[in-house]
């Protein structure tokens, strides 16, 4: 039985990329967070990273706080979350690691309180394998960094009690996250489906030499991404159809589509095709460092969720 209880303490479990964005993250929105990490520089880490972020969320409006509240950091898993209200867990992707994680999680934690982990493909059916309370267990799937990209995928797994979602779906929009819940799970959710299709078509074109991987990202960039911030695949393409809308797209575009789905495909990329993407990718770079490169799309980010939130208020 799922309890319905308000949510004020978040225990996130695993504070690397996403654990330490979501600890930033709720604790800008007010929220008491406990994490745990076993890596031996873990919370030295955590404390770091959320310095570091915290002055993008005062200036995207999250939080008035000039610097971080306090939070605590737990030597281990159960102590993490046996006081908790809800526990987020974001171990590194693996399905033995993360069925292990969540049965240590379920077994220290209240049975009638949710867990979520932040899985990008892996299905709860089989990551809730070991624990006692499966129908407490749910998956929800973040976008890289959540403090600045809200995006949650929620979905259950087949022993999932609905509720569990439930409750979920209405804290993740109350801590300022925007949840959307699939009506079953699926392999990727919605969005990494979506992406891999693009990536796919973006690494055959370069490998055939159509384009360089620097023209295929400002393709993006410049064009549809342009427009995805804003409004997603089904209304830019009822918008194509003018005054006829998405009827009117169909007549148009349905033949021409047809051959473009035709012409998709998977690929698997060999070490040597690999090596060509990653020698483009290192020319883009320029001597930039992932780091520079995370810097600077934050940065961006920022803006971005200042004119989201203005257009939030129309
Ligand atoms: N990075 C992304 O873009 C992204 C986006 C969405 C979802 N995710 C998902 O979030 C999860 C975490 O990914 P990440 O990118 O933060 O990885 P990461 O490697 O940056 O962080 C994983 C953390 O888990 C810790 N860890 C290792 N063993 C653990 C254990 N037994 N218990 C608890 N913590 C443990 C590691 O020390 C590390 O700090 C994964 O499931 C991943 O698929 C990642």
């Amino acid at each position: 039985m799922i309890e319905r209880r308000k949510i004020k303490h978040i225990a996130l479990v695993g504070t690397g990329t996403i654990g330490g964005s979501f600890c930033a993250h709720f604790l800008a929105r007010g929220y008491r967070v406990t994490a745990t990490d076993p890596a031996p520089d873990g919370e030295a880490k955590l404390r770091a990273f959320v310095a570091r972020i915290w002055p993008q969320l005062r200036e995207i409006g999250a939080t008035k706080l000039d610097a971080p509240p306090p939070f605590a950091f737990a030597r281990d898993v159960a102590s993490c979350v046996k006081d908790a209200d809800f526990v987020q867990e974001n171990a590194p992707e693996t399905e033995a690691l993360k069925i292990k994680v969540l049965a240590e999680i379920d077994a220290a934690f209240p049975k009638e309180r949710v867990i979520a982990s932040s899985t990008s493909a892996l299905v709860m059916t089989r990551l809730a394998l070991e624990c006692a309370h499966p129908e407490r267990c749910i998956l929800a799937h973040p976008f890289n960094p959540p403090h600045l990209v809200p995006l949650m995928e929620l979905a259950g797994g087949e022993r999932t009690d609905p509720a569990a979602i439930d409750l979920a779906e209405a804290f993740y929009a109350e801590a300022g996250l925007k949840p959307v819940r699939l009506k079953r799970e699926i392999y990727g959710h919605i969005a990494n489906r979506l992406q891999y299709v693009v990536w796919n078509e973006a690494v055959q074109m370069v490998l055939q030499g159509y384009c360089t991987a620097a023209d295929v990202d400002a393709a993006i960039t410049e064009g549809p991404g342009r427009r995805w911030a804003f409004i997603g695949p089904f209304l830019s393409y009822m918008l194509a159809g003018g005054e006829g809308g998405l009827k009117r797209t169909f007549e148009m575009f349905g033949p021409r589509d047809t051959m473009a789905v035709d012409r998709a495909s998977r690929i698997r990329l060999t070490p040597e095709q690999q090596k060509i993407l990653i020698d483009q990718v290192e020319e883009m770079l320029n001597g930039r460092t992932p780091a520079d490169m995370a810097r600077a799309r934050d940065a961006r980010l920022v803006e971005l969720a200042k004119i989201k939130n203005a257009f939030e208020k129309d």
